[in-house]
């Protein structure tokens, strides 16, 4: 019987060693009939293995140091926190104008559909947004129109009409600065943030001319030294000449590369700012070919200088393309922020715009805002805005639809609902405690601050 066994076993054996030994056999066959000696196969062997190593090694090293394959153009102080008093002023980005002296938007009179969504982004994000109706070129007297205007068609002509009455609004008010948008802008939600950093960093600006005044560093959130700030463009190429000047900042709300839109990418690159510092970096450059007129900044004596070179004085082209022309020129001096901070919500592709003349074939809406996009933001406002207004994000929900009891529940159902019940009391008595805490700091740095 154990002889059976291990006769069967050794067998077993037998046929496994000759299975093994034709194996072999075949592979020096195969050897013998490439005709590799082994030092040859060694070297092939080490080279593979050599070559599979560097190619890691290329690879880490590329994600690692990317950043210092492109160095910045000029070391960033990252490390150091704004000065208190850098911060107060910045702060003012916090209140309703974004610390602007006042917001404008500019709209056709008969857009009730886009003045409906610029009033409730307005009221979703704490922001105060006065209405500047737009104009129909067609509608202006003979007499009122500037030197030269047969340069423009009649929407151009009612394009520029309504800008100049937005900077006449700065002119007939007390603000210092007004910010002026149009009625289909995007922006971030975070927008009081991007806003707050961009004020910091107008305060440090290390491409100003001149140091700023007394009065700018108390009450100029963004200084005063420009007569526009671009922070709305469709694009801008600085001078080829002066790519040194710029001002670059890191921002946590910049888009990724991939969101981007290419022009921008392309601006920064120019100054610069590559690799993995697209998609985290802002950059700050003299204006030098901004182009569209959707989201920008004036002072006060931008608006003066506006108003005399592109009114007084007559035009020469359409308002984007003449505002380039006095800033190369020399006759009016600003800034673009890149990425910017507002880009368009596009509904219908060009359908949706108002600058063809209402005669054209933009008369009706396809699948309207629920289809539309914007691009370069990372944290869309507008889409944002939709989850924000959804009922289950309101703390009062009871309140609206009141309890009813249900008769169908058997004691162990209602202990238990009675047990979240008590959780949730424990859960928003915890966050009122927290709210409460941190309005006696607030209040604690306001009185550090002077109030
Ligand atoms: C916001 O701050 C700016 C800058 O200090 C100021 O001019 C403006 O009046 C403020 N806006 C509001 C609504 O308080
Ligand atoms: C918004 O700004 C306008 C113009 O400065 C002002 O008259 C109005 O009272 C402000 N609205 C709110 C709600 O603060």
């Amino acid at each position: 019987m154990a002889s059976r066994v291990s006769e069967k076993f050794s067998g077993l054996l037998d046929s496994a060693s000759v299975r093994y030994r034709r194996l072999e056999w075949a592979a020096s066959d195969a050897v013998a009939r490439l005709n590799w000696s082994r030092r040859r196969m060694v070297a092939t062997g080490v080279t593979i293995v050599l070559a599979l190593v560097s190619f890691a090694f290329l690879t880490i090293s590329y994600v690692m140091f990317a950043d210092l394959v492109h160095p910045l153009p000029y070391v960033m102080d990252t490390a150091t926190p704004p000065a208190p008093a850098t911060r107060r002023l910045a702060s003012h980005a916090q209140n309703e104008t974004l610390g602007f002296g006042g917001i404008a938007y500019l709209s056709m009179p008969y857009r009730s559909d886009r003045q409906d969504a610029m009033e409730l982004l307005a009221s979703v994000y704490g922001l105060n947004f006065t209405y500047i109706p737009g104009v129909d070129g067609a509608t202006i007297a003979e007499k009122a129109k500037p030197l030269h205007h047969y340069w423009l068609r009649a929407p151009e002509l009612g394009c520029w009409r309504a800008h100049v009455d937005a900077w006449r609004y700065l002119l007939e008010s007390d603000f210092e600065t007004l910010l002026v948008l149009e009625d289909d802008v995007d922006f971030d939600a975070n927008v009081h943030d991007v806003f707050e950093l961009l004020s910091t960093q107008m305060q440090h600006n290390r491409i100003r001319t001149t140091p700023p005044t007394e009065h700018e560093r108390k009450a100029a959130p963004y200084g005063l030294d420009w007569d526009v700030l671009y922070v709305g463009q469709c694009s801008d190429h600085s001078n080829n000449d002066r790519l040194d000047l710029v001002h670059i900042y890191e921002d946590p709300n910049v888009p990724s590369r991939r969101d981007t839109f290419s022009h921008f990418v392309g601006q920064l690159e120019s100054h610069g700012i590559r690799g993995r510092n697209v998609g985290k970096m802002r950059a700050i450059a003299p204006s030098w070919s901004p182009v569209c007129t959707m989201g920008y900044a004036i002072s006060r004596k931008g608006a003066e200088r506006l108003i005399l070179d592109l009114s007084y004085r007559g035009i020469t082209a359409a308002i984007d393309i003449d505002i380039i022309r006095k800033l190369q020129q020399g006759i009016i001096r600003g800034y673009t922020v890149t990425p910017p901070l507002f880009s368009a919500w596009r509904v219908d592709g060009a359908k949706d715009s108002d600058n063809q003349g209402l005669e054209n074939d933009q008369t009706a809406l396809g699948s309207g805002n629920r289809r539309g996009y914007s691009h370069s933001l990372k944290k869309s406002a507008r889409k944002e805005m939709v989850k924000i207004l959804g009922l289950d994000n309101w703390d009062d929900v009871a309140h609206v639809f009141p309890e009813r009891p249900n008769p169908t529940m058997t004691a162990e159902q209602e202990a238990e609902e009675a047990e979240e019940v008590r959780k949730a009391e424990m859960e928003k008595a915890q966050i009122d405690e927290a709210w409460i805490k941190r309005k006696q700091e607030m209040a604690k740095v306001m009185e550090e601050w002077g109030g």
